[in-house]
């Protein structure tokens, strides 16, 4: 506990984020943490942040609060937008002693199978360019497991904790989520369909529509708790599935899932990981993650949940200006399990600044007509190499 106390007032203490200071007819600019990663504004395209700055509203005033559930009136409404991603956090004791995860938005739990798996052979995780491979496949106690190991812990949270459901036929994720239903301490489920369908061959939920579609109905079917369905970007247009999932009764989207990648041992001349296939996350995915919600934003009406390499503020800023209502920390966890808390804190006191009462209304603002709700895009995707 001495541990946690600790941690937490040096996160609220920092002084690495001032943030932009309240002016009253100028453009706020970026706040000044200047990352080591992230080049002059010149160089890098994106520039000053299009916020007009009007008479500072207090810190502790700034609503974050988001409805991920809209549909569902109350059912998911998180204090903040920043959530943790599903296989970054476990199942949100483990980081219980670092950092003060009731603080956080929300926390997506390890994915949950119906029977307990071991996981792939290993190794199982490389370091690339600004990511990493992962391919635990699954590792997890089963459904049984976590509603008896872990949901009577989270019953006694006041941060929701959405779990990440998996399988491998539309029967099994149906058995998950019957399974998990009604446990007091579940906030609401997010289906992770980048999964092998069995009965289709193999083929992914995630990368069809009809596969995307199918599984979000059979499961809406069966709960009415809030359901979130997280997307592949492993798919030509990603758009068509957003739609699917949208018309099937989710009441929000998750994207991005990792990009489907491999590395090689040169010296023994073989693939490395032991399941060869991994998926890629960090940093190195975060503009195609953008791009996703951009797509998504503009397709469907459902909130949006932005994730791939988020580790800043500024990356979390960009991820609302194209379109999502709230974000979600994985692979920077890794390196600092206080991201997301900063994260927090700097969204608060970046509003603040820039005289925004509410978080919300950052969200779409880079969309075409600046926007959540204007019509979609007649343009579309802009560049398929
Ligand atoms: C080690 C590891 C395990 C993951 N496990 C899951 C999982 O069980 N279910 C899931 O939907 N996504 C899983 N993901 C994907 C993340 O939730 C996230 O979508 C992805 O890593 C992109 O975000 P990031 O770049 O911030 O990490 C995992 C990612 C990593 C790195």
């Amino acid at each position: 506990m001495k541990t946690k106390r600790r941690v937490v007032t040096a996160v609220t203490r920092r002084r690495d984020y001032p943030g932009p200071r309240p002016r009253k007819s100028a453009i706020v600019g970026p706040p000044k943490t200047a990352p080591a990663r992230r080049p002059a504004a010149s160089a890098a395209g994106p520039g000053r942040d299009p916020i007009p700055a009007v008479d500072g509203v207090r810190a502790a005033a700034v609503d974050l609060s988001v409805d991920l559930a809209p549909g569902r009136p109350g059912t998911l409404v998180l204090r903040n937008p920043v959530l943790v991603a599903s296989g970054t956090f476990g199942y949100g004791i483990e980081y219980g002693e670092v950092v003060d995860v009731e603080a956080l938005g929300a926390i997506c739990c390890k994915g949950t199978t119906l029977k307990p798996r071991a996981g792939n052979p290993p190794p199982r995780v490389t370091e690339t360019p600004a990511g990493m491979l992962n391919s635990i496949g699954l590792q997890n106690p089963g459904v049984d497991g976590v509603v008896e190991r872990y949901a009577p812990l989270w019953a006694g949270w006041q941060v929701p904790v959405i779990v990440n459901v998996a399988g491998e036929s539309i029967e099994e994720y149906v058995a998950v989520v019957r399974r998990l239903d009604g446990v007091p301490g579940i906030a609401g489920i997010e289906l992770n369909i980048s999964c092998p369908n069995v009965g289709k061959g193999g083929i992914q939920f995630a990368v069809d529509p009809e596969g995307a579609g199918s599984v979000t109905a059979a499961v809406r079917r069966v709960t009415d708790l809030p359901l979130m369905v997280k997307l592949s970007p492993n798919v030509a247009d990603v758009r068509v599935i957003a739609r699917a999932i949208e018309e099937a009764g989710a009441d929000a989207i998750s994207a991005i899932n990792t990009l489907s990648g491999i590395a090689i041992d040169r010296p023994n001349r073989r693939p490395f990981l032991g399941n060869v296939y991994g998926g890629l996350s960090g940093p190195a995915i975060k503009p195609v993650a953008l791009r996703v919600v951009y797509e998504v934003a503009q397709a469907v009406r459902i909130p949006v949940v932005g994730i791939g390499g988020i580790a800043s503020l500024e990356d979390a800023l960009e991820f609302l200006y194209a379109g999502a209502a709230a974000v979600q920390v994985g692979t920077a966890i890794f390196a600092d399990p206080t991201v997301p808390l900063r994260i927090i804190e700097g969204l608060r006191a970046f509003c603040a600044a820039a005289g925004v009462p509410a978080a919300r209304e950052l969200v779409g603002l880079a969309l075409p007509g600046g926007r959540r709700r204007t019509p979609p895009s007649v343009q579309g995707v802009e560049y398929r190499p």
